[in-house]
């Protein structure tokens, strides 16, 4: 068993998963488990939003390229990745099994914080259980729009924090050290 630490430096993206689905009854446990995090006030001011429908999943893809596309130059950081959003093969989802969206409640100050945390421990979790997971910043366009919303039922107040995709990685998952190195920090010592 992998120590926490070791569990921490070794989790990468995953960005290729098998066919294989998740159940209603692990998903439900990954999100039961991520909620032990701290949380301003403790107000724990999540909702969360699970679709596992593949062609759902494809028409919100499609939508938020298109989004992306029509906007495109109001949003430089998207520049980068203009030759992913214009090719019709590429899949924001990464076609996997399961979308887990964690929504906050705007009225608790920190539910954006408190939110991520959630999102950081379903990426945690998934590491430790062999799975994939990629949180998925091109979907913000579409997936925080009040008419999307609505169409998944979540309540007015509660903003989008983090469309997180789960699954089965493409190929089984052995213990090596992320292959993104970290960018030196700088601290300031008192
Ligand atoms: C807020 C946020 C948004 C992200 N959005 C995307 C995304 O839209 N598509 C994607 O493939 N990866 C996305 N990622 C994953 C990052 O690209 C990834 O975490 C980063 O390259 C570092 O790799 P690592 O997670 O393997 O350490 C996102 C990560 C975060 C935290």
């Amino acid at each position: 068993m992998q120590s926490f630490e070791s569990l921490i430096t070794n989790r990468s993206t995953c960005r290729n998963f098998s066919d294989q689905g998740l159940t209603q009854q692990e998903i439900k446990t990954l999100i039961d488990t991520a909620t032990w995090v701290p949380s301003g006030s403790n107000n724990q001011p999540w909702h969360f939003v699970v679709i596992s429908d593949r062609d759902k999943l494809k028409s919100y893809s499609d939508a938020a390229k298109e989004a992306w596309l029509a906007t495109l130059k109001d949003n430089p950081h998207m520049h980068q990745y203009e030759k992913y959003i214009r090719d019709p093969d590429y899949n924001i989802f990464y076609n996997a099994p399961a979308l887990v969206i964690v929504y906050g409640n705007r009225e608790s100050c920190w539910h954006v914080y408190d939110c991520s945390m959630v999102a950081y421990n379903l990426h945690l979790l998934a590491e430790e259980n062999g799975l994939g997971c990629c949180w998925i910043g091109f979907a913000h366009n579409i997936l925080g729009e009040p008419a999307v919303k609505r169409g998944l039922g979540v309540p007015e107040q509660y903003d989008l924090v983090a469309p997180v995709i789960l699954g089965h990685p493409a190929q089984a998952k052995s213990i090596t050290s992320n292959p993104n190195p970290r960018k030196d920090f700088s601290i300031s010592w008192h």
